[in-house]
C-alpha cells in the first residue's frame, strides 16, 4: 500500500505567504517611527521611547541621505579659512520698539535671524507677536503675519484691540503651505516675516501630518533657507506640551538663532519673556510684561510687581532676589508649615525646586536644630516667577523657620545666599547690585553671606548689610534687631 500525502493545501499556503512576500517588497517605501517628543528613530514601533514616553512614536517616511558621491563633492569644495582672516561684520539690528523684548532678544531682531518663541497656548505669543509686527510696520517696514491658525478677520480683531492704527505695510496670509508662504515671500518681499505657529505649517515635499518631526524639521530648514537668503528675520511660533516641553519643535531648537520662552500663569497677568538660546545676546535676560485690556505692556519696575502687596514683614514671608541678565530682580518667598497629620509629611514646593526644598529641610534639622520631621512644608515663590540658581536657599529656610515659629522679621529685610550641606554660607553673584535695589525698594537690612559682606566696597545709605556666616547665625539675626 503507498501512502499519498495530499501536499495541495500546503503548497497553497506556501505560494500564498510568497505572494504576499513579494507583494510587500513591491510596496516597502522606507519608512521609520519617529517619537514625537524627542524625534528617536527607530525601525520597528515600540510602546516606550528612551527618552521615557509611553506610545509616541508614529510612522513616518524616512529622510533621504545625501549619497555617498554628493557628500563627497560638497566636502571636497570647502577651503578651510584662518579664523584670524576671518571678517567680522556689525549685526543690523531691527528695533522693534518693544524695550523688554528688545533686551532678551539681545538688543533687537538680527536680520536674517531665526527665533523660536515657545509657551503654552493662551499665554499671549500672538499678542506679543502682533504688537511687535506693528510696531516695525509703522516704521516704515514690510511685514508679513503667516496665520496658520486663526482667519485673517480673527487676526484684524486682535490688532484693532492692541495696535490702535494698523499701519499700511502689514500684511497678513492666513495659510499652511510653507510653499505659498515661499511665495508669497518672493512677491511682497517681507522685511521681518512671522509664522503663527510652526506645528500646523506643511511642506507638500513630506507626506507626514503637519505638527509631527518630520514636517517640523523640513518646514523649519526650509524658513531657514527663506530667512539666510532674504536676510530677513523670522519669528516661529511654537507651541508647548503641558510639561513645558518643546515636543516637535525641539528638532529645530539647534538650526534657530535664538529660542524665546513666554511663561507666567495664565490666571495672572504678569508674563515673563526668558531667553533659552541666543547667538546674538545673552540668556540671562528676562523681559516682564503685563496682559492688558489692551494687550502687552511692558513692566519697567519689576521688582516692584513682584513685591506688590508685600508692605510689612508677616511670619512665613521672607524677601529674595536673583540676578536676571543685567538687573535684579526681587520677590516674595513664602512658606507654610504645619503639624502634618498621619504618615509621612508634605512636601511641595511651587516655584522653587522641591530637591532643593528637601536638602534646605535636611539642613535645617541637622545644623540649625528645628523639628520638621512631622510638620507639612508648603513653598511658594509669590509671582508666578521660577528663579534659578541657588541664591534663594536662605530665604527660603528663613521663610520656613518664621512660619514654624510664628516670627516675623523684625524690619523689612532682604536675604540672599546659597545654602551649603554644612550650613554654611555661600557667595552669590553681583550682591552689591543686589543691596543697591534693596535700598531703593526701602529694604532696611540686607542678610547676605559674610564673604559678600567682605567684598563690598560700599554700603547704601538707610540699608543695614549683614554679613552672615551659617544657616545658627541667619536664624540669630533674622529675629533680633
Ligand atoms: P494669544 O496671544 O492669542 O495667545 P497665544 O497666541 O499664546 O495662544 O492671547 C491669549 C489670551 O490673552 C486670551 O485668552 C486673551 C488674552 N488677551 C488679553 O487679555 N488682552 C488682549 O489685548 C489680548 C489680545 C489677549
Ligand atoms: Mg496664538
Amino acid at each position: 500500500m503507498t501512502i499519498v500525502y495530499d501536499n495541495s493545501k500546503n503548497r497553497r499556503s506556501r505560494e500564498r505567504i510568497k505572494g504576499r512576500r513579494t507583494l510587500n517588497m513591491a510596496k516597502k517605501t522606507k519608512t521609520v517611527f519617529v517619537c514625537q517628543e524627542c524625534g528617536y528613530e527607530s525601525p520597528t514601533w515600540m510602546g516606550q521611547c528612551i527618552c521615557g514616553a509611553w506610545n509616541s512614536f508614529v510612522e513616518e517616511k524616512a529622510a533621504s541621505s545625501p549619497k555617498e558621491d554628493d557628500r563627497r563633492r560638497t566636502t571636497g569644495s570647502a577651503r578651510p579659512m584662518q579664523l584670524s582672516q576671518v571678517g567680522t561684520r556689525e549685526y543690523k539690528r531691527v528695533d522693534t520698539h518693544i524695550g523688554e523684548l528688545n533686551r532678551v532678544l539681545g538688543g533687537g531682531l538680527v536680520k536674517g535671524s531665526l527665533v523660536l518663541i515657545s509657551g503654552e497656548p493662551g499665554i499671549g505669543k500672538s499678542t506679543i507677536i502682533i504688537q511687535t509686527a506693528s510696531n516695525i510696520a509703522v516704521h516704515g517696514k514690510r511685514v508679513l503675519y503667516v496665520s496658520g491658525e486663526e482667519s485673517d478677520e480673527q487676526i484684524k480683531m486682535r490688532a484693532d484691540r492692541v495696535c490702535g492704527k494698523i499701519p499700511e505695510n502689514l500684511f497678513v496670509l492666513p495659510e499652511t503651505n510653507l510653499e505659498n508662504v515661499e511665495v508669497a515671500c518672493e512677491n511682497i518681499k517681507p522685511e521681518f516675516l512671522i509664522i503663527d505657529s510652526i506645528q500646523t505649517m506643511y511642506s507638500g515635499e513630506i507626506d507626514s501630518a503637519p505638527g509631527s518631526v518630520s514636517q517640523v524639521r523640513a518646514c523649519g530648514n526650509k524658513l531657514m533657507k527663506i530667512g539666510k537668503t532674504g536676510n530677513i528675520p523670522i519669528f516661529i511660533v511654537a507651541h508647548v506640551t503641558k510639561s513645558g516641553e518643546l515636543a516637535g519643535p525641539k528638532t529645530v531648537e539647534h538650526l534657530v538663532d535664538c529660542v524665546l520662552n513666554f511663561g507666567g500663569e495664565r490666571d495672572q497677568e504678569l508674563r515673563i519673556l526668558r531667553s533659552f538660546k541666543n547667538r546674538f545676546g545673552t540668556t540671562s535676560e528676562i523681559g516682564a510684561f503685563m496682559m492688558t485690556e489692551s494687550g502687552l505692556e511692558e513692566v519697567a519696575d519689576i521688582s516692584g510687581t513682584f513685591l506688590e502687596g508685600k508692605t510689612e514683614e508677616t511670619e512665613g514671608s521672607v524677601t529674595a532676589a536673583i540676578y536676571e541678565g543685567s538687573r535684579p530682580v526681587m520677590f516674595e518667598v513664602q512658606a507654610l508649615v504645619t503639624p502634618a497629620n498621619i504618615g509621612f509629611a508634605r512636601r511641595t514646593a511651587v516655584g522653587a525646586d522641591n530637591t532643593r526644598l528637601s536638602m534646605i529641610l535636611a539642613v535645617l534639622e541637622k545644623k540649625a536644630g528645628l523639628q520638621l520631621i512631622n510638620q507639612d512644608v508648603y513653598v511658594n515663590i509669590v509671582g508666578g516667577l521660577r528663579p534659578e540658581g541657588t541664591s534663594v536657599d536662605l530665604a527660603v529656610a528663613l521663610a520656613i523657620y518664621s512660619s514654624l515659629k510664628n516670627t516675623a522679621a523684625a524690619v523689612r529685610t532682604l536675604a540672599i545666599g546659597e545654602l551649603g550641606l554644612t550650613g554654611d554660607l555661600r557667595a552669590v553673584q553681583n550682591a552689591d547690585k543686589i543691596v543697591r535695589e534693596a535700598a531703593r525698594m526701602g529694604y532696611e537690612r540686607v542678610l547676605l553671606p559674610a564673604s559678600n559682606k567682605r567684598n563690598m566696597k560700599e554700603e547704601p545709605g538707610g540699608c543695614r548689610v549683614i554679613g552672615i556666616k551659617n544657616i545658627r547665625d541667619a536664624i540669630r539675626t533674622f529675629s533680633s534687631r
